[in-house]
């Protein structure tokens, strides 16, 4: 029994790091995107729901720091979407993973 101690502090450990990182996404989601994103319901763009379900993590990532040229290979005319080129590498993969909590289980 003993030698499981070390693993599920080790779960227990990645398991608060995620949730504090979806939880940063919540607060950059309401920050930058809210305004045309709602997170089940379609707005002006499309929700997170839907995105979650049809793009991989790349993608989002891609349209997040560059839509300019990531809009035509989403299937878009024209973009919309202002670039949010300054987040840093953690901010966009907690945005992502906000994203991610949104798919359906299948
Ligand atoms: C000014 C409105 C606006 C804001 C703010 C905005 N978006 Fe968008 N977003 C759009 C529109 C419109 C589209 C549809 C494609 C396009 O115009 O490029 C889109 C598309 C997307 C897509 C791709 C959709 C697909 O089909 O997979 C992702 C991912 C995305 N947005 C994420 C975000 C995130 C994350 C933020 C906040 C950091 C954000 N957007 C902020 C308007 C916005």
């Amino acid at each position: 029994m003993k030698k499981w101690n070390g693993l599920v502090y080790v779960v227990f450990c990645v398991g608060i790091f995620l949730h504090a990182d979806t939880k940063n996404g919540e607060k950059l989601f309401k920050t930058y995107c809210w305004g045309c994103h709602h997170q089940t319901a379609e707005a002006f763009g499309p929700s997170f729901r839907t995105i979650a379900n049809k793009r991989s993590r790349g993608e989002i990532m891609a349209q997040i720091a560059d839509p300019e040229h990531t809009y035509k290979q989403l299937g878009y005319k024209r973009n919309s979407m202002p670039a949010f080129d300054d987040l840093s590498a953690a901010d966009l993969q907690a945005l992502t993973n906000y994203i991610y909590s949104f798919k359906d289980k299948k």
